[in-house]
């Protein structure tokens, strides 16, 4: 069984279902930590690049896996799979492949997006996925895994009525939480923000925000 890092070990604990599809799977390591572990029956691996399309080909060979060639959620049937991951990508990628077929995505969806997690948080709350938790992995980077739920509700009981900006951009589920390996790397980001002598708008509201945070 490969060994996961920090970031995939988050992701894994997350899926335990019959059937989970993994979209950008390259190496696959998930997938297959996931079958010989037995918390999946059947995996998919869906990937639009011709080398990771071998690569997720070789590891999961003799393994119950369909390694697909396919642009994102198109590789799917509408009910095919009970969980689908999309990993290591950053969040502007996640978000085009999450809208271009939303009747193909299970109902149960676990993200790790590189960068901006606000934008998939902001996505699913237009989309009707709950946001059920959220987990932070600190391996090379720190990684925000956030698992969502489709829902009939529109409104998602996770995020409280005050300050939606700062739910939406720092999460509803960490700023519950407060760990502290969390808040030290948004003291971190403060302290840098705060040590440069000029900032864009963004980076200001950015620092802003960081300090409304640390301060609640
Ligand atoms: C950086 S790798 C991440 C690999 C693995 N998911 C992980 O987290 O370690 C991103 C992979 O996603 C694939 N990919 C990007 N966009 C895709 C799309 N629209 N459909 C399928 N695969 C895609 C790339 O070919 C690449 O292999």
């Amino acid at each position: 069984m490969p060994r996961l890092d920090e970031r995939l070990k988050t992701v894994a604990k997350q899926i335990r279902c019959r059937v989970h599809a993994d979209i950008g799977s390259d190496h696959a390591y998930l997938l297959k930590a996931l079958l010989t572990a037995g918390r999946i029956e059947q995996g998919i691996a869906i990937e639009n690049k011709v080398q990771p399309w071998r690569n997720s080909q070789a590891t999961l060979a003799g393994l119950n896996a369909d390694v697909r060639f396919a642009e994102g959620v198109l590789g799917l049937r509408p009910g095919e799979a009970d969980s689908l991951s999309i990993c290591g990508m950053g969040a502007a990628t996640i978000v085009r492949i999450l809208q271009t077929a939303p009747a193909r995505l299970p109902d149960r969806l676990i993200i790790q997006p590189n960068r901006c997690p606000e934008d998939v948080r902001q996505w699913a709350l237009e989309s009707n996925f709950h946001l059920i938790d959220e987990q932070l992995a600190i391996g090379h980077w720190p990684y925000n895994i956030l698992v969502l739920q489709r829902s009939s509700e529109t409104s998602d009981p996770a995020y409280p009525n005050q300050n939606p900006e700062i739910q939406v951009l720092f999460g509803p589920h960490l700023l519950k939480r407060r760990d502290p390996r969390w808040l030290a790397l948004l003291n971190e980001e403060f302290n840098y923000l705060s040590k440069m002598p000029r900032l864009t708008k963004q980076a200001t509201d950015r620092r802003d925000a960081i300090q409304k945070v640390l301060k609640m």
